[in-house]
């Protein structure tokens, strides 16, 4: 917004001050291919971040709320709430704060009907005089494509109530600068809302179901990535989101469709409820499946067996561990005995030693960080494939199976490799949706 909003001022603020550090300096706290360049060019000339909140929002027009909102601890077997904890006391501040009228749009990702909360605190706890309007302006970027998606966006929604047709045009005008006009659309808050959960909730969808398929394709001996271009190619079900793997993860999508079926059970509408929550367990299904592939077809068991993890993050472009399928298969295949030789290009060391937490009887699960693809295939005997990065296409594959020991294997969770070309060289290849 920053770099194409130039007579706009944004400033970043928040209460973490090590992050508001780090995006000041030449280490910014998240990966995002082409993040660095845009920042460069604008932080100190209208991008400023800082910690000094109340100063911001007292200067404010506009105030765009992105403040995370996990899952609450599951009180029931069906969804999770959504904790809107930190949203709530940001509100009680800008309400203290403020002396002028000011736009507040809730871009973080959140139950239906927020809305309200945020207009009955924003009423209840602000100065004389003072009003708001409260919009939705639900966030679309995905994860490795962030600053395309945000240039080129297919929709940009704008969310209001009755009465806040004038707020909604000026949140308008900022996106005009860069979006086309048929692209930026008005509804009403609620539905607004609604549209991001479903969004998440449809894209999460389709990987399960192209991953039910692909349980299909490996009993039967079809391949997966052909039923995908078949299906795909009819223009009514289009080929994104059909490309089998490990399972979905991330920050977003197993959140916002717990919190789908939270908001489902609690209207009463348990079948809506129980229809998403196969989603998830269709996720669950196919991480297990892949382990369950891996101890089947590795003669002798896991016990022991050194395997070399390549990717760690959720997808790749990215060095975001959250909800990662490579943490519960790099889990069960340590509680099988297995010792692990990990690397993913872009996580953080920590990040992964934070998602390894199984307890075992009497020993300390076995793994290793590795900082080099090779470092962790020298010396393993099978190899799993658990982010797409393009670099593990580029390994010198014959060099990598002298280097192993025998039988060597590779089970690719992501359709990366070339099977052929491994099954010549010796591998015993095995991937998600084809037979062996
Ligand atoms: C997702 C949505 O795609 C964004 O539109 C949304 O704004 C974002 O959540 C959010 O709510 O913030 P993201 O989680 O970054 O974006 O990543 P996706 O590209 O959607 O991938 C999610 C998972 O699905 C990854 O683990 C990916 O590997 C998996 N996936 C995706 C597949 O297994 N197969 C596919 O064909 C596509």
């Amino acid at each position: 917004m920053a770099l194409k909003c130039p007579k706009v001022q944004f400033t970043v603020v928040d209460i973490d001050s090590k992050r508001i550090a780090a995006w000041n300096s030449d280490h910014l706290p998240v990966y995002e291919a082409g993040l660095d360049d845009i920042v460069r060019a604008r932080r100190g000339i209208n991008l400023i971040f800082s910690t000094e909140i109340d100063n911001a929002i007292y200067d404010a027009d506009i105030i765009l709320i992105a403040i995370n909102t996990p899952s609450m601890e599951k009180d029931n077997r069906l969804g999770a709430a959504a904790d809107l904890r930190g949203i709530e006391q940001c509100m009680r501040r800008i309400a203290k704060v403020a002396r002028h009228y000011k736009i507040i749009v809730e871009k973080s990702t959140v139950p239906c009907r927020t809305g309200d909360l945020i207009s009955n605190i924003l009423r209840q706890n602000s100065n004389p005089g003072v009003n708001f309007d409260v919009l939705s302006n639900p966030e679309f970027l995905s994860e490795g494509s962030a600053i395309r998606d945000l240039l080129y966006p297919d929709r940009v929604i704008i969310g209001g109530l009755d009465g806040t047709e004038g707020a909604q045009d000026v949140l308008k005008s900022i996106y005009s600068r860069w979006v086309p006009d048929d692209r930026i659309i008005t509804m009403g808050l609620w539905s607004s809302e609604l549209a991001k959960l479903a969004s998440n909730a449809l894209l999460a969808q389709r990987v399960s179901s192209i991953n039910s398929i692909s349980a299909v394709c490996e009993a039967v001996g079809a391949d997966i990535n052909e039923v995908s271009r078949g299906c795909g190619l009819d223009a009514r079900i289009g080929s994104q989101f059909l490309q089998a793997s490990v399972g979905f993860g991330g920050a977003c999508f197993h959140k916002d469709i717990q919190s789908l079926i939270w908001l489902s059970e609690s209207l009463g509408l348990h079948d809506v409820a129980e229809y998403w929550d196969q989603v998830l367990k269709m996720n669950e299904s196919q991480m297990s499946r892949f382990v369950q592939r891996v101890i089947n077809e590795v003669e002798g068991g896991l016990k022991d067996i050194r395997i070399a993890v390549l990717g760690f993050a959720f997808k790749s472009g990215t060095g975001d561990a959250r909800n990662t399928p490579a943490s519960h298969i790099c889990n069960q295949l340590l509680r099988q005995g297995a010792s692990l030789f990990i690397y993913d290009p872009k996580v953080p060391d920590e990040q992964i030693r934070n998602n390894l937490t199984v307890e075992l009887d009497n020993r300390k699960p076995q793994f290793h960080i590795c900082h080099d693809a090779y470092n962790a295939i020298a010396g393993s005997q099978v190899i799993v494939i658990l982010t797409a990065w393009d670099e593990f296409q580029a390994v010198d594959w014959s060099e990598a199976h002298s280097q192993m020991i025998q039988p060597a294997y590779i089970f690719d969770g992501h359709r990366l490799l070339d099977a052929s070309y491994l099954k010549q060289l010796g591998f015993h290849y095995a991937s998600v949706g084809t037979h062996s």
